[in-house]
């Protein structure tokens, strides 16, 4: 069964149609590339609340498997998109594991990548992944977790139970 993604970009001014959502179309491309299936894509405007709303409503009528958010992980004082993750995600264990992670591997392109506070989570059997704004960043954050992300969305989605390295 083809893991099921839900992409979902947080920009205020994509959501007003005044930018191209080039980041959410990359994750996408990633994501088919992958061998996954986007059951879900929208663009929405950097608040906590519509977020954490849209990204519970998902995971609690299994939409989607994974929910990867692309934006507002930075410092602005609209970025949101962390707060909105931890406030659904009832599962501690995850957060931040990922976003450490990307960070540490992206930091071979930018020392920028610090700049991120991209955190990540469960709520039910779904995951939830933050990765940055620009589409340099998505493709270079993703490529350094996503063959880990697969493999935990099968774990938590029960179709392995296989953990061991060859
Ligand atoms: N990570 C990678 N791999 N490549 C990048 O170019 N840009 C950084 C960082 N992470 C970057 C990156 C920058 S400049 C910022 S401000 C933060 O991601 C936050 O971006 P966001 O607010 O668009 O999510």
């Amino acid at each position: 069964m083809k893991i099921r993604v839900a992409v979902i970009t947080a920009s205020t001014t994509g959501y007003a149609g005044k930018r191209e959502d080039i980041s959410g179309a990359k994750i996408c491309e990633i994501v088919e590339e992958a061998g996954m299936e986007v059951t879900f894509k929208k663009i929405l405007p950097d608040d906590r609340e519509t977020l954490a709303k849209v990204m519970a409503v998902i995971a609690d009528s299994q939409m989607a498997d994974l929910i990867l958010t692309t934006g507002g992980t930075g410092f602005s004082k609209t970025d949101c998109t962390p707060e909105a993750t931890t406030d659904i995600c009832v599962t501690a264990l995850s957060r931040g594991r990922s976003g450490t992670a990307m960070r540490a591997a992206s930091m071979k392109y930018t020392k920028r990548a610090m700049l991120s506070r991209a955190a990540a989570g469960i709520r039910k059997e779904t995951l939830i992944i933050n990765l940055p704004g620009s589409p340099k960043a998505v493709e270079e954050s993703f490529a350094e977790i996503l063959e880990e992300v697969i493999h935990g969305v099968e774990i938590l989605t029960g179709q392995t139970a296989e953990c061991a390295r060859k």
